[in-house]
């Protein structure tokens, strides 16, 4: 079990049932019952932006990102973001959130979202939302949902409910 087994790919459909797997360990059942969950469900995540660490021909890590509209504006939903627990405080997680900030970067993508742990993703740019600005569709815990803007002001235009980019009412 060393880093130097470790590489980093872009997500194919042939990935699904592992990341299924890694993604019920590291969150369980009560992964279907959070807002983050509720929205992926409402159309596919970005296979193009989603990426998975693989060792010796498994896939240990994997994040995902799925397109979201906050009324007019656009961005990404990052999640789930789950290391196999072998594998854990290697660095896999932090290398995962860059290679997808970078890739979603490079394709026009102006804001990231995410519900999650302020002191794990704070260094990596991501802030709290302000207060009144974006409404989940379930609540969440207001310290936990976070924005990074990958185009300076690009938070601003992200105001209204949150939902699946596919649902979005033009
Ligand atoms: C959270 C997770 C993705 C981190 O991935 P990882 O590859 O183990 O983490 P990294 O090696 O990139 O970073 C490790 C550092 O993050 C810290 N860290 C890990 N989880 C953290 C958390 N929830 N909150 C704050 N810090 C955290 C570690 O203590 C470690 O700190 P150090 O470098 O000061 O020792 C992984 O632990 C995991 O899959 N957890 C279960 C699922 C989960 O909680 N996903 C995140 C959803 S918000």
């Amino acid at each position: 079990m060393s880093l130097a087994d470790v590489a980093y790919a872009p997500e194919l459909p042939s990935h699904d049932a592992e990341i299924e797997e890694i993604n019920a360990e590291a969150f369980g059942p009560g992964r279907f019952t959070r807002a983050a969950y509720k929205i992926r469900e409402d159309g596919p995540h970005a296979r193009g932006l989603s990426f998975v660490a693989t060792a010796n021909g498994q896939v240990i890590a994997s994040v995902r990102l799925t397109p979201i509209a906050v009324g007019e504006g656009r961005a990404m939903l990052l999640g789930p973001l789950a290391v196999r627990p072998a594998w854990k405080n290697l660095g896999i997680g932090r290398k995962l959130l860059t290679i997808a900030a970078d890739a979603a970067r490079e394709k026009g993508v102006t804001a990231i979202v995410l519900v999650g742990d302020a002191p794990y993703y704070g260094p990596f740019g991501y802030e709290r939302v302000k207060a009144g600005t974006m409404t989940m569709p379930w609540p969440v815990d207001p310290a936990r949902l976070l924005v990074k803007e990958l185009a300076p002001g690009s938070a601003g235009a992200l105001l209204g409910p949150v939902v699946h980019a596919d649902r979005a009412v033009e």
